[in-house]
């Protein structure tokens, strides 16, 4: 028995790989520590192992068809994900990858994958050149943009003869793996939503031009990611931005500062929400609906401005639904301490980052931050460090205040 997995309900996925066989051993393994197994076997799955192996083993009746009447009748298929606490992928072939990175949903594993709100774990099993394809390469980097987690392949010999990396995990490592993903149940935000806003934001002049900042999205980006690794709920609301997609977190892609607040209300109910996106203030109020031409002899095109939403000041000030925490970011260049305090008081937010943006501080673009935090009356001088460590300790700062009433 383990304590970690101890009457844990784990939906285990064999896809068609030879590696199956071992998965006939994690169902072992899982067992013997306590977890209940429950199995979908592939149709390719079932070249490699029998129904009646992981029926025996997983000491349960085993799943493989979406259009089984009985199946349906004892379980539906959205039930068989919902009834599990983690979805263990293993092997997860190259194909069954591709499935899951473009959201079909055609048999009952894959349906059993896109319907789930459980956690995913997979263990990859491919020959070494399909691994190393960019196809396979591009699924894994969107799978892990929502949030699947990896465990493997190890390099090794291959049963196709080649050597590489491509060899499913052992299953005590993929036990491990699955143990850590409970322990996670115990980290801070564990139950936390929270979103963050990030990069900047594009306001459209005609359909080819647009108004926008130098934002990177480096800060914001990196907090929802803290967020996340601290076991929070977290949604990811970016303008454009080349900032890869952090692991663990939600995107909403958007581009003007309209379509920001329309994404971030439709995230509530929130508890925490970080505003790190250089909004727009202003948006062009007479967009055209043509490409603005040049014209000999006429006048310039003038852009008449309207003022954008205020999405700190609008999540800060809603009479219904306020999340607990909303923390905004104040860029200053002098007198730090009391435009950030007027700043709070403006907007209506419970905490302020200002960040120092005083030439030479590389701020603005760089992947170093210098930011005081005003939290109550007291305003805490951070050392400059990366923007990842900044975040890192924002994240921190709001698990201690949320769990503890720290403010
Ligand atoms: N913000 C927002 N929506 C806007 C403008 C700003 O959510 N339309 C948020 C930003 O994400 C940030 C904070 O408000 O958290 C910054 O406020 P802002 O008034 O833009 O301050 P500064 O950029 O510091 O500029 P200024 O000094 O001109 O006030």
């Amino acid at each position: 028995m383990s304590a970690t997995l101890s009457g844990k309900r784990i939906l285990l996925i064999i896809a068609g790989g030879i590696a199956a066989y071992k998965s006939l051993d994690l169902i072992r393994r899982l067992r013997e520590r306590g977890a209940a197994v429950r199995c979908i076997l592939t149709k390719a799955g079932a070249e490699f192992v029998t129904p009646l192996s992981v029926s025996a083993l997983s000491g349960d009746k085993v799943y493989g068809e979406l259009f089984s009447l009985t199946d349906e009748a004892e379980m539906g298929h959205i039930q068989l994900s919902r009834d599990a606490d983690l979805l263990v992928v293993a092997p997860a072939t190259a194909d069954i990858l591709a499935r899951m990175a473009a959201g079909l949903a055609h048999d009952l594993a894959t349906t059993a994958l896109l319907a789930t709100d459980k956690p995913v774990l997979a263990a990859p099993a491919m020959n070494v050149r399909m691994w190393n394809h960019p196809a396979t390469q591009r699924n894994l980097a969107q799978l892990k943009a929502d949030g699947v987690r990896f465990v493997g392949p190890n390099d090794g010999d291959m049963a196709c003869g080649e050597y590489g990396p491509g060899r499913m995990a052992e299953p005590l490592e993929i036990v491990a793996a699955i143990e850590a993903q409970f322990d996670g149940a115990d980290l801070p935000l564990k139950g936390i939503k929270a979103l963050v806003t990030s990069g900047p934001t594009h306001e459209a002049i005609d359909p080819v031009r647009y108004i926008a900042n130098r934002s990177s999205g480096k800060q914001g980006h990196a907090i929802a990611g803290a967020l996340a690794r601290l076991g929070a709920d977290t949604v990811l609301v970016s303008g454009p931005t080349h900032e890869p997609d952090p692991a663990g977190a939600r995107i909403v892609r958007v581009e003007s500062a309209r379509d920001m607040l329309a994404a971030c209300e439709a995230a509530l109910p929130l508890d925490v929400v970080v505003c790190a996106a250089a909004v727009a203030d202003w948006r062009v109020a007479n967009e055209a609906a043509q490409k603005l031409k040049k014209q000999d002899g006429k006048p310039l095109p003038s852009l008449t401005l309207a003022e954008n939403p205020d999405i700190l000041a609008s999540l800060s000030q809603r009479k219904k639904g306020r999340p607990r925490l909303v923390i905004g970011f104040a860029a200053e260049t002098e007198k730090l301490l009391e435009n950030a305090k007027a700043k709070r008081a403006r907007k209506g937010c419970d905490w302020i980052l200002a960040n120092d943006v005083s030439p030479g501080t590389g701020t603005f673009g760089g992947t170093r931050n210098t930011v005081h935090l005003l939290a109550g009356d007291s305003f805490e001088d951070w050392p400059t460090a990366s923007k990842e460590e900044v975040a890192d300790r924002l994240a921190h700062r709001i698990a201690a205040a949320l769990n503890g009433g720290v403010q």
